[in-house]
């Protein structure tokens, strides 16, 4: 049974000619590189603020509190305005990524990922001339639109302009560059740390990715169905030529999504209020539960506060960015992994396979925090149980790294018909906005006052998602875009939003 509004055949999953070339690969991973803006700015944050010159001139209450002997190891950092520095950024990349969703339907994946990389590197500059709060947290309001804007196009550029077969690859791109950028920033911190003006530079040094995703980016086509979408059909005939290789008959998938636009176009309803109708709502339930998994399964606990964490709980000022430094390291590496298997053995392999070790870790976290710090946390941690701490958490962001890092940009990049796709990503990117703010206003109260269990309440989360991918979450790969929507038709569950679709097998 075709589904009303969709033309779906089995040919279209098999997505036409999408070989890999040359062209796609270079167009991908320069689009990728948008990933580095965020995770610079991850990896930057926890360590300037833990640098001594940073907090005597913005947060000097947060040094005379770590000078008191009274202090449990567990609250040191636990300051709301510090909080409000590193969360004002997410605050605002949850309402650029809400207009992003018109901004990339009018003018295109690529000039929204242009435009996101020049306010980016705005608020860089802005951070590192700051000489009062204000400055800071203004730059870090521009910083936050920046990555509103690309982290809502950059996933579906590459979902879009990636041959089907190997989408899940190419898409992980983005969250490799992430991870570089963690990791260049941690190491940068660990360089700036000794010097007395090096929060400036660390803070600084935000320019150099933005600049280089935003030449990139100048560098690109923007995706097919974005140009279709636009109406820009030569030019989409042109980009479809470039990624798929001069000697491609172009002209089936060209033909397959001017349809699928002309389709788009006949529901004039705002895709916001299309989104919400009763078929698209497995979709638009995933676009809200991957992203909320991937932030409660707790990564950015570890990510931000890494450096924070390991001070104020287990080791030394240098050895703290040194294990940020170790972390991001596994993080990146184990993300490849991710690369390498996703279009092979599936999403959803992945995400349970990383959802039980995260849990294991965080578990076992939770029980050497509790036995070497004592219940109160007032106990000097071992030296064998600080290391211990760090192995598990490099397990565990092995887990994130092969599961929930990359398969949140992934998902709602694939799931969403052309239509609405623009908004499913805007909403997603805003629901981990939205829970990365939250979780990181509460999670150092929370550590100062759950203590080890903090990390409890985080493995109880990892329970409920692994169960829920299990129920509920549908197998993608191997899917061309266009043919999605067939797969919600023969899950146990979602069937009954959408009716009995057509049975797409993936390859
Ligand atoms: C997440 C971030 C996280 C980062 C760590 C990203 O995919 O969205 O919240 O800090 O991965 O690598």
């Amino acid at each position: 049974m075709a589904i009303e509004g969709f033309a779906v055949d089995a040919s279209s999953a098999n997505g036409f000619n999408g070989k890999i070339t040359l062209s796609v690969v270079i167009t991908c991973i320069v689009a990728a590189s948008s990933g580095l803006i965020f995770g610079y700015d991850l990896g930057i944050t926890g360590g300037v603020t833990t640098m001594k010159p940073f907090l005597e001139k913005f947060f000097p209450a947060i040094l005379i509190k770590a000078a008191s002997a009274k202090t449990n190891m567990y609250c040191v950092y636990d300051d709301q305005l510090l909080t409000l520095f590193t969360s004002s950024l997410f605050l605002a990349g949850l309402v650029s990524s809400l207009l992003a969703s018109h901004i990339t339907t009018a003018l295109g994946r690529r000039n929204t990922m242009i435009f996101g990389g020049c306010i980016f590197f705005a608020g860089g500059a802005i951070n590192a001339a700051a000489v009062n709060i204000g400055m800071l947290i203004l730059g870090r309001i521009l910083l936050g639109i920046g990555v509103g804007f690309t982290n809502q196009a950059t996933p579906v550029y590459l979902s879009e302009i990636a041959p089907p077969k190997w989408r899940g690859a190419f898409n992980t791109g983005f969250q490799l560059f992430n991870n570089i950028g963690v990791v260049a920033a941690n190491c940068v911190n660990y360089g700036t740390a000794r010097l007395p003006w090096g929060w400036r530079v660390s803070l600084g040094l935000a320019m150099v990715p933005a600049t280089i995703m935003t030449m990139g980016a100048l560098l690109i086509p923007d995706t097919p169905s974005s140009l279709v979408e636009r109406n820009h059909i030569d030019q989409a005939r042109n980009a479809l030529r470039k990624v798929r290789g001069p000697t491609a008959d172009v002209e089936p998938e060209l033909q397959q999504l001017i349809e699928s636009s002309q389709v788009s176009k006949a529901m004039e309803r705002e895709s916001f209020a299309v989104i919400f109708e009763h078929r698209y709502r497995p979709q638009l339930v995933m676009a809200f539960a991957i992203p909320l998994s991937q932030q409660l399964s707790g990564i950015n606990t570890v990510a931000f506060y890494a450096p924070n964490l390991f001070q104020s709980v287990v080791i030394g000022n240098n050895s703290a960015l040194l294990s940020a430094v170790i972390l991001g390291l596994v993080n990146l590496a184990s993300t490849l992994v991710s690369t390498a298997v996703v279009d092979r053995f599936g999403r959803r392999l992945l995400f349970i396979v990383g959802g039980i070790q995260m849990l294991l870790c965080m578990i076992s976290v939770a029980v050497v925090l509790a036995v070497g710090s004592g219940v109160h946390g007032t106990d000097q941690i071992s030296k064998g149980n600080s290391i211990a701490v760090l192995v598990l958490l490099c397990f565990y962001a092995a887990g994130f790294a092969w599961s929930l890092g990359p398969l949140c940009w992934l998902i709602p990049s694939e799931i969403f018909p052309m239509k609405i796709r623009s908004t499913g990503q805007s909403i997603a990117i805003a629901v981990q906005f939205l829970t990365t703010f939250v979780l990181s206003q509460t999670f150092l109260t929370m550590l100062c006052h759950f203590k080890f269990g903090a990390f409890l309440f985080y493995a109880g989360w990892l329970v409920l998602i692994t169960i829920f991918v299990i129920l509920f979450l549908p197998e993608t790969r191997g899917i061309s875009l266009d043919s999605m929507y067939a797969i919600w038709g023969k899950h146990w569950y979602w069937r009954r939003f959408v009716g009995e679709g057509q049975v797409i097998q993936p390859r």
